[in-house]
């Protein structure tokens, strides 16, 4: 019986583009959707920005643009994030929006009905200039303990004490300078300490497996609180002039941004069907009766900071709305990112910017893959570190799982017709199993990716993928199918051989294939192209069909290329440098997309000024050889005219080195030296390929001669 889940992310203010924070949540998300997907479930992933409050309106206002104005802006800035990240939304709406104004008014005056709503004079700080009740974070004044100047009341930022407004010194509003004045006002409360509201949610804390452990605690201290801090009720309303939804039958009377943001989420679902997208993703209920079915689950995705409105607040307000209405069946918290372990500002963001990151041309699928190596179940914080970064992509994505297929396709080519060859089997306890060990371990260990996968043990599951494509890659050691090629046109023991090591190979490469599908789903979609198969899903691997059910023997395989590149650590420095804007000038309006044949085709521009930072030459082969264990490289010196280099070059599949001897060729003699294990590399020479195998190394015309500079 496949699920049917509606999944959401936090609702993202709308006051600034995303920050990696944002893009973080949105790749642990969108994995788990991909994942629930892959395992024939339905599911409906849902967001939208959260329009509403003060500071927006405060923020258009500076600008000198409507509040719509500023959101529509911010919304016309989304698809680029989404898209580049492949973040795979069904639908991304808006908290103000016609959807949003009914359903909260619609919660409202259902709690009202409940005798959940009642009114009650609130004494607050006004601006007497602005004409508007200040939200604490406008006030600053003198700090009673301390007696710091310039200080926010929630906490001292020199003594931590936690003050009132009105315990503050001299306090004035950040927005006029003025002195406020205490005004009394009546606000609306939703009664929360009504005991059955109280009875709730102790019973919907208590759920087994519903929430983690962590958020469980942190809730039940909330609720209980200590001494007679239990929670109180809550204001959920403010006065004009405020940017929300208004309170029925209450002029001048608004919604608390916080009490129309959570049933954004129903907004954002509500207005997915309404435009058709809910029945082409094959639900064909309406609104209120998906919503309303007990099949169906409800599912947040969230972060620490804001456990306490999705934990207490929007349970209640759901629980007590009714039916259609239902509390959410789990909210996974997650923690923070911190970039070289630092906390980012809320304001200012981090050192990464998700669209300078897309800007220089880094590879979303490397980000989404880190992100995941780092994630676990529990709400920890995150660090993303540069060197990690560049260390987990290169040497386990591209150097363990891609490798894998870069080792074997020439072989497959080359002996068995591009087909998949034939793998003896033999039977362990009435189950056939191939006779190749990496292969059995690849489909043994399926079990314990899926279940880490389904527990958001994200790194967990890249772990044990990893553990997996170690096994295989030393198995291929220990056949060394380069000397079974040697003579396997001839021998056929070698052949056999050699077709064995190929089949377990690209078997537990398909198998890899799909475990990390739901994390790197581009690159999973070009290594599904060299399969030439069905997108995978879960059930393409049935334990029980054993290879024969899962990669045929005769399966024909499609034209190899190279599935994604490394990481250049100088990219790094890139994403780093200056104040983390987005690299500046003409972009394109949506991010280059893989071309088919997974290379970036319109790779991001370069400025004639970052050209010339490479410093093309004309080289002479003097030499060139053979290198002892590296079945890609031959070790070229090369002849620069006032200097000779020696390059390792991954030529040799192409290249007979004798042939080499003499000619010249072009090469970039500014590239860092790279320490290699053969030897270290001072330089690169240039060589064309193309969808068809073939490897072509550029010359110049006659004439030229070694140290001519390129440009
Ligand atoms: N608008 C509210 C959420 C309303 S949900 C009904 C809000 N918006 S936010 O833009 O400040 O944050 C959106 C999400 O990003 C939240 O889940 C928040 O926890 C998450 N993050 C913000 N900074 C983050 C990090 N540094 N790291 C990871 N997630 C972070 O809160
Ligand atoms: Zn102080």
């Amino acid at each position: 019986m496949s699920r049917k889940i509606f999944v959401t992310t936090a609702l993202p203010y709308s006051n600034g583009p995303f920050h990696i924070g944002h893009i973080m949540e949105y790749i642990q998300a969108d994995i788990w959707v991909r994942f629930q997907r892959m395992q024939g479930n339905r599911l409906h992933f849902v967001c939208a920005d959260d329009a509403h409050g003060a500071p927006i309106m405060l923020k258009a206002e500076e600008e000198g643009i409507s509040p719509q104005q500023l959101i529509a802006r911010i919304a016309a800035g989304r698809p680029r994030y989404l898209e580049g990240f492949h973040l795979s939304f069904d639908h991304w709406h808006s908290t103000d929006s016609p959807e949003n104004v009914e359903l909260s008014q619609d919660v409202y005056q259902r709690l009202k009905r409940e005798g959940l709503i009642y009114l009650k004079p609130v004494e607050q700080f006004f601006d007497p200039v602005k004409g508007m009740f200040l939200p604490d974070r406008y006030i600053r004044g003198e700090c009673p303990n301390c007696h710091a100047k310039e200080q926010y009341a929630d906490a001292c930022e020199v003594c931590s004490i936690v003050n009132t407004p009105t315990q503050l010194i001299n306090p004035y509003s950040t927005l006029t300078g003025a002195k406020p004045v205490l005004k009394t006002s009546d606000h609306f409360f939703f009664k929360l300490s009504e005991p059955k509201c109280v009875r709730f949610l102790e019973e919907w804390l208590g759920a087994a497996g519903r929430l983690q452990p962590q958020v469980v605690n942190k809730a039940r201290e909330w609720l209980t609180g200590k001494g007679d801090q239990a929670l109180g009720d809550w204001d959920i309303s403010r006065d004009a002039p405020y940017f929300g939804i208004p309170i029925p039958d209450a002029p001048g009377k608004y919604f608390y941004v916080w009490l129309d943001a959570p049933i954004g989420y129903l907004a954002a679902l509500k207005s997915y069907f309404a435009l058709g997208k809910a029945r082409a993703n094959g639900e064909p209920r309406s609104f209120e009766a998906f919503l309303a079915a007990p099949d169906t689950e409800q599912i947040h995705f969230i972060g620490k900071d804001i456990i306490y409105f999705h934990t207490l607040f929007w349970p209640a307000m759901l629980k007590f709305a009714g039916a259609p209405y239902r509390v959410p069946n789990h909210v996974y918290v997650h923690g923070f990112i911190t970039v070289s372990g630092e906390k980012m500002s809320k304001s200012r963001g981090t050192g990464i910017s998700p669209l300078r990151y897309l800007d220089l041309g880094m590879n979303a699928e490397w980000l989404r893959y880190y992100i995941a190596a780092k994630l676990n179940a529990n709400v920890e914080d995150l660090d993303f570190n540069p060197d990690d970064f560049v260390a987990r992509v290169n040497s386990d994505l591209v150097g363990k799982y891609v490798n894998i297929a870069s080792r074997i396709a020439p072989f497959l080519l080359k002996f068995f017709g591009n087909r998949m060859p034939p793998l003896a089997m033999t039977q362990i306890a009435g189950v056939p199993v191939e006779a190749v060990g990496c292969l059995r371990f690849a489909l043994q260990q399926s079990k314990l990716v899926r279940t880490a996968l389904e527990e958001r043990e994200l790194g967990k599951a890249i772990r044990l993928t990893m553990e997996v494509a170690d096994v295989v890659n030393a198995e291929i050691d220990a056949y060394k199918p380069w000397l079974l090629a040697k003579d396997a046109a001839t021998n056929e023991q070698s052949r056999q051989k050699l077709g064995k090591i190929c089949a377990a190979s690209i078997a537990a490469f398909k198998a890899l294939t799909l475990f990390l599908k739901p994390i790197v789903p581009a690159l999973a979609a070009d290594a599904e192209a060299y399969l030439r198969d069905q997108p995978l899903q879960w059930d393409s691997l049935d334990l029980r069909l054993g290879v024969e059910g899962f990669l045929p023997a005769g399966h024909e395989f499609g034209i190899f290329k190279p599935l994604i590149t490394r990481v250049d650590p100088k990219q790094l420095d890139a994403l780093f440098e200056s104040d983390a804007q987005p690299v500046a000038g003409n972009r394109p309006a949506t991010p280059p997309q893989p071309g088919p044949g997974g290379v970036t085709a319109g790779a991001a521009a370069v400025s004639i000024d970052e050209f010339k930072r490479i410093d093309l030459r004309v080289a002479r082969i003097l030499d060139a050889q053979h290198v002892d264990g590296a079945d890609k490289l031959l070790k070229l010196t090369l002849d620069l005219g006032s200097e000779t280099r020696t390059v390792f070059a991954g030529i040799k599949s192409a290249y007979d080195p004798e042939a080499l001897k003499g000619r010249l060729t072009v090469m970039v003699a500014n590239l860092a030296p790279r320490k290699m294990k053969f030897g270290v590399s001072e330089g690169m020479v240039l060589a064309a390929s193309g969808d068809t195998p073939g490897l072509y190394l550029l010359s110049p015309d006659a004439g030229a001669t070694p140290g001519m500079r390129i440009s």
